[in-house]
């Protein structure tokens, strides 16, 4: 295959219809799906009302589906009370307490499985234990643990109380902590002494520690749990060794039922300016929207093993491993590891292992194992698999075939999903028994989704393969519900651009003429790195904060396996010199914001094109960055020559 834009044409065309054998053993079947489309679109609220009553146990039933009185706070279900870990583990109990909830590998190759009655109680501990520090509905916990089933254990703890928890990947460093905890008001933290990933050690207590050596007076309890087994410094005042503390709790705990509105969880996320955005979900709206998709969208059923290799810290781990399948009571497989260690066939021998039948992964995964070549997955007998799942990015067409061939043996449908961590869930995704598939398309919107493209107007875009601002114009269940302590920014940034009912996803899109809508980037300045997003200005505020820095204007510019990489373009302070400093200025920001933000590289230089007014022409620079040809107009810039001397600079 070559990269010709003739070739990936020819690609794009491909088509590739549902498998019959697929469809034959289909649990949500062509017709099924059919009368979801039908029942939403004759009636959107009914619809989610049936699918509330019939997915999710409610404590007090409701009676208000959707209150729009207050767009753009919706409220979904307000007057029904549930509890989500209830949802998630009690009520499988009765059938399938046996049944394996999780699989867990460790990253040195140790197994461990895990039954819902045994997660069951390992949660009822914990959350005993969280009670026992006086932790309670509606306070903030922060979770800074690696990729374990504990992680799965804290966050179903703390929903199974009413605690808020908001999971922190264990990638990020002591700063960015520190900002979450300050912008919640956490009580309490939740962390490992350390672990190993890819053979690795990864400190995390030491991390948390730096955290809150300095502010964070809001944190009162530090809970550790011993993964590691590393010396690590305990403070007696504020920490509680997790295993020392579970042992004296009971293994039943009361659920909690809270309000549908209740917030289930926070998750932070990179936005177009400097300070992470604090998403909130709802409890009965997301839960629903994390279930249905699951059965919808992967077609998980009692023979399945899922496998979402996405890490809990992400919104892709929390409804995709914590709420989904445990919701479903599908039994599936948690990695705490990388997938090249100790050898880059590591997935595809779990695959093997462990008999997984749906799994999912992020195209910059399939990317850097493609490249690692077909040998690895070889190896190893891949026939247990019956669908495979992408998200996070694009996914260009020769990952797709690649994935499909290799890994899929032409016999699995792809579904390309489309979703983010506001939307708490899929919402453009093809449907495996259903959907003819194209590669590099997210196909078509899911029932009860009202996706759309509109201009700069606010029209609709009618243009086949035209360009658009992606919206969905209606509200549904698994909404954010808004920023934490900043409802105006959750208006302006969702609702500003158009009116309070329709919701600007901040993305591009396209539609072609049978209605599949395509991907295209970012509206807004985040990059896109390995499926996680940051905001160029979180990077440049990480710069600045350098002694050396004077200035700096971040891009992303396209990468082969990363889907975007950082450029940073770094004016210095007048005494500084440049020597040895673009090292020193990637560590800097891989300590400040963790490494996954570390920029590709680094150019020196002494301008930057600016309007008038000051503002630092992103778009430019990242012309500049990916050594595109300017076509944009550049004689209102306050100084139109730094233009071509960027350009020569980058020679
Ligand atoms: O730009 C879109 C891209 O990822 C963004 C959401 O990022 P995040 O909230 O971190 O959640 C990632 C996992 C859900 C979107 O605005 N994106 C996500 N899925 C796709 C995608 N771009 C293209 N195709 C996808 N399937």
């Amino acid at each position: 295959m070559t990269d010709s834009p003739i070739d990936s044409v020819l690609e794009e065309s491909r088509t590739f219809p549902p498998p019959q054998h697929f469809v034959d053993s289909a649990n949500q079947t062509p017709a099924d799906i059919n009368q979801l489309y039908d029942a939403a679109a004759s009636d959107h609220t009914g619809f989610w009302a049936t699918q509330a009553r019939h997915h999710l146990d409610w404590h007090q039933p409701f009676s208000s589906v959707l209150n729009a009185s207050d767009a753009p706070f919706f409220r979904w279900f307000e007057d029904g009370e549930l509890n989500a870990a209830y949802n998630c583990l009690d009520r499988h109990l009765p059938e399938r307490a046996d049944q394996t909830a999780i699989i867990f590998e460790g990253d040195d190759g140790q197994v461990e499985n895990i039954t819902f009655q045994d997660l069951f109680a390992r949660t009822c501990r914990f959350a005993n234990t969280l009670k026992a520090s006086n932790i309670g509905k509606g306070d903030r916990v922060i979770i800074y643990l690696p990729n374990i089933p504990q992680a799965v254990v804290a966050m179903l703890a703390c929903a199974r109380i009413g605690a808020i928890h908001s999971v922190v990947f264990g990638g990020f460093s002591a700063p960015a902590i520190r900002d979450r905890i300050n912008d919640a008001e956490a009580r309490a933290v939740i962390t490992a002494d350390g672990n190993y990933r890819g053979g690795k050690l990864i400190q995390l207590k030491k991390t948390v520690d730096e955290a809150l050596a300095e502010g964070c007076d809001s944190v009162e309890t530090v809970f550790v749990y011993r993964r590691a087994g590393i010396d690590i410094d305990l403070n007696s005042a504020r920490d509680v060794d997790w295993d020392k503390a579970v042992a004296e709790q009971s293994t039943q705990c009361p659920p909690v039922a809270v309000d549908s509105e209740h917030p289930l969880f926070i998750l932070y996320t990179s936005g177009s300016t400097g300070r992470p955005k604090g998403i909130y979900h709802s409890t009965g709206g997301y839960l629903l929207g994390t279930i249905c998709t699951c059965r919808w969208t992967f077609d998980l059923g009692e023979r399945d093993i899922f496998w979402c290799t996405a890490d809990v810290g992400w919104v892709t781990g929390h409804s995709y491993i914590a709420y989904g399948p445990t919701a479903c009571g599908v039994t599936q497989v948690m990695f705490e590891g990388v997938p090249t260690y100790p050898e880059p066939d590591r997935l595809w021998a779990m695959v093997e292992r462990h008999g997984v039948s749906v799994f999912y992964t992020a195209p910059t995964g399939i990317r850097a194992l493609m490249r690692q070549g077909d040998e690895y997955p070889e190896r190893h007998d891949l026939t247990s698999l019956r669908l495979l799942g992408t998200v996070g990015e694009p996914i260009n067409p020769e990952a797709w075939m690649w994935y499909y061939r290799v890994i899929g043996g032409e016999r699995c449908p792809i579904v390309d999903t489309w979703w983010q961590t506001e939307t708490g869930a899929h919402m453009i995704t093809a449907l495996p028994s259903y959907t003819t598939t194209r590669p590099g398309s997210v196909s078509k919107p899911l029932p009860g989704i009202s996706a759309d493209i509109l201009d700069e107007s606010g029209e609709r875009v009618e243009t086949a393969n035209a360009g658009g601002y992606l919206v969905i114009r209606q509200p549904w269940p698994s909404m954010l519900r808004g920023i934490w302590g900043d409802p105006e920014r959750y208006r302006e940034t969702y609702f500003g651009l158009f009116d309070s009912f329709t919701y600007v996803a901040g993305d591009s899109a396209q539609r072609d003429a049978d209605g599949n809508f395509r991907i295209l980037g970012r509206t807004d300045d985040v990059v896109n790195v390995s499926g996680h997003r940051l905001g160029t200005m979180e990077v440049e505020s990480a710069l600045v904060a350098h002694k050396s820095v004077s200035e700096a204007a971040v891009v992303g510019r396209p990468h082969d396996v990363k889907g975007e990489a950082i450029v940073a373009f770094v004016i210095l302070q007048a005494n500084a010199s440049a020597d040895n400093l673009a090292d020193e200025l990637r560590e800097w920001v891989s300590k400040q914001l963790g490494a996954i933000a570390k920029p590709e590289e680094i150019r020196f230089t002494d301008g930057l094109p600016k309007t008038r007014s000051g503002k630092i022409m992103r778009r430019l620079v990242r012309s500049v960055a990916r050594g595109d040809e300017i076509t944009q107009d550049t004689s209102t810039l306050e100084n139109p020559q730094i233009v071509k001397q960027l350009q020569a600079e980058g020679h």
